[in-house]
């Protein structure tokens, strides 16, 4: 992503990163007051950096998950190859329970486990499995990015001059590898094409990655934006103040129902009675052929604190404070995703254009090399 310097110069970096057997992220935690970098050196160290969301956002999990799998594959080097795809295959199940719902990471384990294994069977020696595991994982990182670069151009095209557009959660270059991200890539493109847009952050209780993330990323870039609490979107659509809703991805089902960011359903239900076009944004990396409808997805569910708490910054004494706003023994219930039906879905924007959430739109690329 591009972020301001204090000197007003703009510099651009990765959410997500790799250095030989080191993988280097953004810690998004302490986002937007702190900008702060953490090295991930064993599959521990990784596992614990997506399920305590260090990083999150499918497309950045699914590359961590990938660079994971080089990281074990690099340190195990000098290992028989049986016993080196062994390995793989334990990191493999170990990384996939990190978080259940973004499909990016399991996809990635499994590619980059799959190359390994097509290296062993063509009599590929431990260097030769290695070099297949590392490429694939550079490889899923660079094709995120090859990517959100095309769907920001094809959602921009769709922004006109004096549009305000609507997005929930974040589904910026965070919740990515590069410098567009998913939903807000779009309003990037139409940004530098000279174009005046209005985001409307949704706040996105319960870990508020639109009022921390999404605005931040908008400020950095100079777009115009508020956050909104969740509760007032329907409002806005309502009075005819949004114009188009951008929303990512954690998961698309084989018929174009579309799992993401709880509240992202309330948002789709508004728009459909509203009219106002309600696209996704999301790499085929997110679509699971495999999953027949939405209603089969596992749903995260999240630590109750999560909901009872809330966490932000003292800016007198300038400390990070964490204040329950329930009652101590109060009972929640953290449902981190929902499920919007593809009836309610415009249209879906991958790298490949812009398909029909049905199960005909979404095997039209399935088979395609990648972009
Ligand atoms: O729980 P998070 O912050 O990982 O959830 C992120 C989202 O729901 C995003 O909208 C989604 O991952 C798409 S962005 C690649």
């Amino acid at each position: 992503m591009r972020i301001t310097m204090k000197d007003g110069t703009k510099k651009e970096i990765m959410t997500v990163w790799r250095e030989a057997d080191v993988v280097k992220m953004i810690d998004q935690r302490p986002l937007p007051f702190e900008l702060k970098f953490v090295d991930l050196n064993t599959t521990e160290e990784i596992w614990h950096s997506i399920k305590d969301m260090y990083t999150r956002g499918a497309g950045a999990i699914g590359v961590t998950a990938g660079f994971g799998m080089a990281q074990v594959a690099l340190q195990n080097a000098d290992l028989p190859p049986d016993q080196l795809i062994a390995k793989l295959e334990e990191a493999k199940k170990y990384l996939d329970t990190a978080r259940p719902t973004a499909v990016n990471l399991m996809h990635a384990t499994k590619r980059t486990l799959e190359k390994g294994k097509d290296a062993q069977q063509r009599g590929d020696d431990s260097d030769g499995i290695v070099k297949a595991v590392v490429e694939e994982a550079d490889e899923i990182f660079e094709e995120d990015q090859r990517a959100a670069t095309k769907m920001a151009e094809y959602g921009g095209k769709l922004i006109q001059d004096g549009w305000s557009v609507l997005t929930h959660c974040n589904a910026g270059a965070l919740a990515f590898s590069g410098l567009w991200g998913t939903a807000t890539g779009p309003v990037r493109w139409a940004h530098q094409q000279g174009k005046n847009v209005f985001v409307f952050c949704d706040e996105t209780r319960p870990r508020c990655q639109g009022a921390r993330l999404t605005a931040w990323e908008m400020a950095q870039e100079g777009i115009d934006y508020a956050i909104i609490v969740d509760n007032a979107n329907s409002h806005f659509i309502q009075r005819g103040k949004v114009d188009i809703v951008f929303v990512g991805s954690d998961r698309i089902a084989a018929n174009g129902d579309v799992c993401n960011k709880i509240g992202t359903l309330g948002v789709a239900l508004a728009c459909k009675h509203y009219n106002v076009p309600f696209y996704v944004v999301a790499p085929r990396m997110t679509i699971d052929y495999e999953m027949e409808n939405g209603m089969a997805i596992e749903i995260e569910e999240r630590d109750q604190e999560e909901v009872t708490c809330m966490w932000g910054l003292d800016y007198e004494k300038e400390e990070k404070v964490k204040m329950r706003i329930a009652e101590i023994n109060a009972n929640a219930k953290n449902i981190a995703f929902d499920v919007t039906p593809a009836e309610l879905v415009s249209g879906i924007i991958t790298e490949f254009g812009i398909l029909e959430p049905s199960k005909e739109g979404l095997a039209k690329i399935k088979d395609l090399p990648p972009v």
